[in-house]
């Protein structure tokens, strides 16, 4: 079967930054046609840097990265930097990019490539807020019919909110782009915290990354040895998630996950619940389902086929 065509939008961060290696370390399966960055975990000028800084570090310089929408549709930019640090890739020490940044806009991308090859052959990967993903749909509403999927890190149910006690960061900074995707009609997979939750690096699991011994293996473990400590505070829990990964995995591996097929909608009015995932997952209305909303996953496999793959860079 060919490598799957996809398109990276992402605001690196850590756990964006072992996704896109990921993707690269596994060209059998994936097609980056390219990787368009958003405001988000940091602002606009270090997610861009960041997303070069990784295809660099992956060998790759020659992947096309974009830089996008630097705020969200209609709120002030929220970032993460108590998570992700100043720079957002805080952990390992890391060159500066030497591979140019793309000229054309990132939305222009998005367009332009969905425009560019058939129908339902490019599917989109979005690991921040969604704001580059709506700002293309606004601009170019056709371009719906032609996505292929969309396989997002964002939203919770079960596991509530991290950056409110609603909603989860990806879906909080920008809850207008969500709306606008999750309304768009393409085939939308949703990695939500429920399942991002349960991909905790262990310290076994990151002394596996730190094992493979190469330039790749030991900044994977600096990045998640930096990214836990603020996971490990909060939950208690033995490891930080590494949420989106598990979209790539998932493009790789997609028997590693299982969900349900059902109606989710955005809270965008309240201030209280803004970007809350209202994920019908009892089905007790009889909103039409537009998503499958992943709760589960084979830990153990998820963290094999990384090591696996992060070995081969
Ligand atoms: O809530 C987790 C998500 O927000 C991840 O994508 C992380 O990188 C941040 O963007
Ligand atoms: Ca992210």
């Amino acid at each position: 079967m060919s490598a799957r065509k996809i398109i990276i939008d992402t605001d690196p961060g850590q756990d964006d930054a072992v996704a896109i290696l990921l993707a690269l370390a596994s060209p059998e399966d994936i097609d980056v046609l390219g990787i368009t960055a958003v405001a988000g975990n940091v602002p606009l000028a270090l997610t861009e840097k960041n997303a070069r800084i990784v295809c660099e570090l992956a060998g790759k310089p020659e992947t096309k990265v974009f830089s996008g929408c630097d705020r969200p549709l209609a709120h002030d930019l929220v970032t993460a930097e108590h998570v992700h640090g100043k720079t957002g890739l805080d952990g390992p020490v890391l060159p500066d990019p030497t591979m140019p940044l793309q000229e054309q806009h990132a939305v222009d991308f998005i367009i332009d490539t969905l425009r560019a090859h058939d129908p339902k052959t490019v599917t989109l990967c979005p690991l921040g807020p969604l704001t580059n993903i709506a700002t293309a749909l606004q601009r170019a509403p056709d371009i719906a019919d032609r996505i292929q999927e969309i396989i997002l890190m964002g939203g919770a149910y079960f596991e509530v909110g991290n950056i409110t006690p609603a909603a989860e960061f990806n879906i909080y900074v920008d809850p207008e782009a969500a709306d606008i995707v999750f309304k768009c009609g393409a085939p939308i997979v949703v990695m939500p915290l429920d399942v991002t939750h349960k991909a905790l690096v262990t310290k076994p699991r990151n002394d596996a990354f730190r094992a493979i011994g190469s330039k790749v293996g030991t900044a994977v473990a600096e990045m998640t040895d930096f990214f836990e400590r603020f996971d490990k505070e909060k939950y208690g829990s033995n490891g930080a998630p590494l949420h989106d990964p598990c979209v790539t995995a998932y493009l790789i591996k997609p028997e590693l996950f299982s969900g349900r097929h059902i109606n989710v909608e955005i809270e965008t009015h309240s201030d209280l619940t803004r970007g809350m995932t209202v994920a019908d997952w009892w089905h007790v209305t009889d909103r039409p389902a537009n998503a499958l909303f992943i709760g589960d996953v084979d830990a153990d496999g998820f963290f094999a086929l990384l090591a696996e793959r992060l070995a081969t860079l």
